[in-house]
């Protein structure tokens, strides 16, 4: 099979943590003859600067005609006081919307060896395995009308809307998601309030008819944000809308340990989309030490969902575990307060005694990557 990439790198650490999710792909795609083409294109602020634009048309052309688009982040402080609808964030939001994946898939899982760089205790988290299943292409982020009217009293508003398709076709990537997993799924939802969530939750329940072997729960998205960090390990798959899933799948980010180690694909449209659910996070761009564990997973997304190359995706999954069983850790990863220890001790939280860079990691789960292939060839020829 022969695979056609588009990188678009964006902002901040983005072209950091791409570099990496790159790296390791090229090198399992290698490890299963798979020939690939990377291509990259200017997206985001980078795009605002080189062409003027956020989505250049080249972008959207050279996204279209590719088997798959891996992406870094955009955004940026520079581009705050720009209109919403030409800052970096609209290139992202017009490239969802040109690829037409509606279902944006946020894994958020538990690793026994960062559990102390959690907040919570390793006890609430232990286990927890997390798929939250974001609607990506309607509700309140795309709702017309929508506006901000200036003047001496400004006034904004946004529309929530949400037709029957539109969750229909979410719905199913869920059910089916949850079949695939352990069977469970929860739609979150603010049907108390919201006509579009007793929409969401009507339609729902229909679909969920045809999937008699998946257990559907709905939940309230006030209880499931206290839920999410009180027992997040009681959670399959979460289905729910836009802004709901954006706000969601962030705080899920506290059982993994750090925003940097969360991974996502969007799917259902003419071209699957795979990134990193951290920003640009402009404060560290730059300096080599951005976590690129979360795109190297989002890269572990694309052999999945593209590539049909589970057993690819499934070595670079074993190998971020291992490089964490092995006491690796970029900066996010390490206790903020490992010097505050009094002098000759121990830091408390994990093994790791100084940061490694962006780079080292993606050498680190590069090579991990090949050995896991080895040993399982090894054990496969005896
Ligand atoms: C995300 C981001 C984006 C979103 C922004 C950058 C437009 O926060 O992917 O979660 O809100 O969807
Ligand atoms: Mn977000």
């Amino acid at each position: 099979m022969r695979l056609d990439i588009t990188v678009l790198p964006g902002d901040g650490v983005g072209p950091e943590v791409t570099r990496e999710a790159v790296r390791v792909l090229r090198t399992v795609l290698d490890l299963y003859g798979y020939e690939a083409s990377f291509e990259e294109r200017a997206i985001g602020g980078v795009a605002i600067r080189q062409f003027g634009t956020p989505l250049p048309e080249a972008t959207v052309r050279a996204c279209t005609e590719s088997t798959a688009v891996l992406l870094g982040a955009v955004g940026g402080p520079e581009f705050d006081s720009l209109p919403s609808g030409q800052r970096p964030e609209a290139g992202l939001l017009g490239l969802r919307q040109a690829l037409g994946g509606y279902a944006n898939l946020r894994p958020a899982v538990s690793y026994g060896a960062i559990a102390d760089c959690s907040p919570l205790r390793a006890d609430v988290i232990k286990d927890a395995n997390v798929l939250i299943v974001r609607e990506l292409l309607g509700g309140i982020y795309f709702g017309e009308p929508r506006g901000f009217s200036a003047g001496s009293a400004p006034d904004a508003y946004n529309t929530m809307r949400y037709t029957v398709a539109e969750i229909e076709r979410v719905a199913h990537v869920a059910f089916r998601q949850a079949q695939l997993r352990r069977g469970k799924l929860t739609s979150v939802d603010k049907a108390n309030v919201l006509e579009t969530s007793q929409l969401w939750r009507e339609t729902v329940t229909r679909v969920g008819r045809e999937y008699p072997d998946v257990r559907l729960e709905h939940m309230y998205v006030d209880a499931c944000a206290m839920r999410l960090i009180t027992s997040p390990a009681s959670f399959d798959v979460i289905v729910t809308e836009n802004l709901f899933g954006d706000i969601l799948s962030d705080e899920a980010a506290v059982i993994s340990g750090s925003l940097g180690m969360l991974a996502s694909a969007t799917i259902g449209g003419k071209v699957d989309l795979y990134e990193p659910v951290h920003g640009s996070a402009p404060d560290i761009a730059g300096r080599g030490i951005a976590n690129p564990l979360g795109a190297i997973a989002s890269a572990a997304m694309l052999l999945r969902h593209s590539a049909k190359l589970e057993q690819g995706a499934h070595d670079i999954e074993d190998a971020i575990r291992e490089v964490l069983d092995k006491g690796h850790r970029t900066a996010d990863l390490l206790p903020q307060h490992a010097s505050s220890g009094r002098a000759g001790e121990p830091g408390q939280r994990g093994r790791a005694k100084r940061a490694i860079s962006t780079t080292e990691m993606g050498a680190l789960v590069e090579s991990a990557v090949a050995d896991v292939a080895d040993r399982r060839r090894a054990y496969h020829a005896v």
